[in-house]
């Protein structure tokens, strides 16, 4: 691909043998810290939500716990604001929002299909903007509004609201099948509806794009948003 970098150290050079690594550091903390780079360098090119609305981390050490201890991998207590409630949850930098929103805090209806970014089926919101879960730092999200799919009772939350909706709408349209990627689905909508209460057929299909429905009900989903979207605007049911 690219021209050789002439200006590349050989492998056996002077200044290469002067400097070995173990001299610095020994393969243990190396490895650890390798993988902490690598980690916060890739996820800073991931794209990181569902649908048109994509948003890519421009930050990744935003609200990276200070911490006194040497170990990159040491944990730190936050608080996550979830559906109106607040929770303190002890997280290592390298945990995901869905891992603790379904294996510490027990708040199941978030899934996890695959697990790497591909699919939407873990979306929940954050501030308004939907996200995958599983490629979202936990730490990252403290400080900030989380909506899971719980959270369609919460008070005075427009996004509880649209979210509810959106849920009575699913069960008049069977928007599910096997209702795996649904929780998913549903949140992208909340999203949309909450970024354009009377979105076109295009409009819907564009917002929904990141989120697969194995099932193939896209009908199904497509019918429940815009019914969702029609009773919002105080349409007949
Ligand atoms: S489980 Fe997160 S995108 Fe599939
Ligand atoms: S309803 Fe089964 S995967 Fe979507």
């Amino acid at each position: 691909m690219g021209e050789k970098d002439s200006t590349a150290k050989q492998p056996h050079s002077e200044e290469s043998e002067s400097t070995p690594l173990d001299s610095k550091m020994n393969r243990r903390t190396f490895l650890k810290a390798s993988t902490i780079s690598a980690g916060v360098i890739g996820l800073g090119g991931i794209a990181l939500s569902t649908g048109n609305s994509t948003t890519v981390v421009q930050n990744p050490t935003e609200n990276l716990p200070a911490t006194s201890n040497s170990d990159p991998f040491a944990s730190q207590t936050v608080t996550l604001n979830i559906n109106g409630k607040s929770y303190e949850v002890s997280v290592e930098p390298r945990d995901m929002l869905n891992n603790v929103l379904r294996d510490d805090l027990g708040l199941i209806g978030t899934k996890r299909p695959c697990n790497r970014g591909e699919c939407g089926g873990c979306t929940v919101l954050i501030d308004g903007v939907a996200y995958m879960s599983c490629t979202y730092p936990a730490y990252r999200a403290a400080g900030h509004s989380i909506t899971t799919v719980e959270g369609y009772n919460v008070p005075s939350s427009t996004e509880s609201q649209i979210l509810n909706a959106l849920q009575l709408a699913w069960v008049q349209e069977d928007g599910g099948q096997c209702s795996g990627c649904q929780p998913g689905q549903i949140m992208s909508a909340t999203a949309l509806l909450l970024s354009n209460p009377n979105p076109t057929l295009d409009e819907i299909k564009a917002g929904m794009s990141g989120n697969l429905c194995r099932c193939g009900n896209y009908d199904g989903i497509i019918a429940s948003i815009q019914l969702a979207a029609q009773n919002l605007q105080g349409g007949s049911a």
